[in-house]
């Protein structure tokens, strides 16, 4: 794990995963191949700009030519996708854009970590790999459709997902096992549950909640606000994906989360008090379509077999990130001008 492809890196996660690595693996090498859409943003970066162990390139996990060209030019050992469209209410808007980038860009980075690692990269039959590679497929628990008020999301549970963006992530997921069972591409995916904290656009509940409490406008809940998510701060996530980087075995899935069940309402108090606003800015709207009801993840498997568990209780985790967006207002500022505007009216008039 010494050179490392990172995809989505200008991200919410991907930002987050940039900063854990320089921080606990000194010795790592970082491409950040990140296409800047919407989601993507250089700011998340800005106290990095000048490390010599992070490059950022702008280019699309589409481009297969960019894509084998960094391979040529980096020799990674090691890849993270972290790149996707993430957001579900958009992916109700959009569907095609999610099938291609989240689906087709899978492809396109097995492809060429396959044709790079491979050792007889022109026969068909070899399966050998060069010594200590490793593509990880950053998957959500989304894949897995929706909980009744029981259960949790084990990895064996049956993929079904319920929106264009569990479908799209779902569909890479499958095409992820498919090169490893067919090529012996030595992979690994993980399913995290919702994750919060520093840098998350504020499309997301939670630091559109913050943003809009900030500014006294309306909290728009879906439905009746009971839709359960299983929430995780970021940095335990990016603690989970280096472990599963070092200790993870090849083929299998990792769901990742910290036991942090909470309806949407709860938390859409907990930062109205935190703030000292009034619950008079809930505004109750109509629910999203096929909107999942529960996500719960069950994390034995990370836990007991590689060691890994959240270093953040939920309060612990909520706090630190509402102090961060109280202390970053500016770099929450430039983010909701301009194309935030529109995306806002268009989405909650
Ligand atoms: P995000 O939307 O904040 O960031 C996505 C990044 O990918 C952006 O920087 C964007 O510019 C980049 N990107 C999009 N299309 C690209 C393309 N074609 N080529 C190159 N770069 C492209 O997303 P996030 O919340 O940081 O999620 C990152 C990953 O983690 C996604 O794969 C998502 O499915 C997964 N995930 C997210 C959560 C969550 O709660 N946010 C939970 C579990 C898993
Ligand atoms: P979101 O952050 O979009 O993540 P996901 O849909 O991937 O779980 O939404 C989290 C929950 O919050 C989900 O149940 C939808 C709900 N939600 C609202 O009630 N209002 C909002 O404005 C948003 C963005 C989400």
């Amino acid at each position: 794990m010494n050179r490392i492809l990172i995809t989505g890196g200008a991200g919410f996660i991907g930002s987050n995963f940039v900063h854990y690595m320089l921080q606990r693996f000194p010795e790592a090498q970082l491409v950040n191949l990140d296409a800047l859409t919407y989601a993507g943003n250089l700011e998340n970066l800005a106290d990095i700009a000048s490390d010599p162990r992070h490059r950022f390139v702008h280019g699309d996990i589409r481009d297969a030519a960019l894509v084998n060209r960094l391979f040529d030019e980096f020799d990674f050992d090691t890849v993270v996708h972290f790149a996707a469209e993430s957001h579900v209410d958009r992916s109700i808007t959009e569907p095609e854009l999610f099938l291609t980038t989240n689906v087709v860009g899978t492809q396109t980075l097995l492809e060429a970590a396959k044709r790079h690692w491979k050792i007889a990269p022109d026969d068909k039959y070899s399966r050998e790999y060069r010594p200590g590679v490793r593509y990880l497929q950053v998957s959500t628990d989304e894949v897995y459709g929706a909980l009744g008020r029981e259960g949790k999301f084990t990895e064996t549970t049956p993929i079904s997902p319920n929106s264009p963006y569990s479908a799209s992530k779902a569909g890479a997921d499958l095409v992820v096992r498919a090169y490893h069972e067919t090529f012996g591409l030595p992979v690994s995916i993980t399913r995290c549950s919702n994750n919060y904290g520093p840098y998350q656009f504020p499309e997301k509940l939670i630091p559109l909640m913050i943003h809009n409490c900030q500014t006294d406008q309306p909290l728009p809940v879906y439905g009746d606000g009971m839709q359960i998510r299983d929430w995780l701060y970021v940095e335990d996530h990016c603690s989970a994906i280096a472990t599963v980087l070092e200790k993870g075995r090849p083929g299998e899935v990792y769901n990742i989360g910290g036991n942090n069940e909470k309806a949407n309402i709860e938390i859409v108090k907990l930062i109205i008090h935190s703030l000292g606003k009034s619950e008079d800015l809930i505004k109750y709207v109509k629910d999203r379509p096929g909107h999942d009801r529960r996500y719960a993840i069950d994390n034995g498997k990370i836990t007991s077999e590689l060691g890994w568990k959240p270093a953040y209780t939920f309060e612990d985790g909520m706090a630190k990130t509402i102090a961060w967006y109280m202390e970053h207002t500016e770099w929450m500022e430039h983010i909701t001008s301009g194309a935030y505007q529109s995306y806002y009216q268009k989405m909650y008039g």
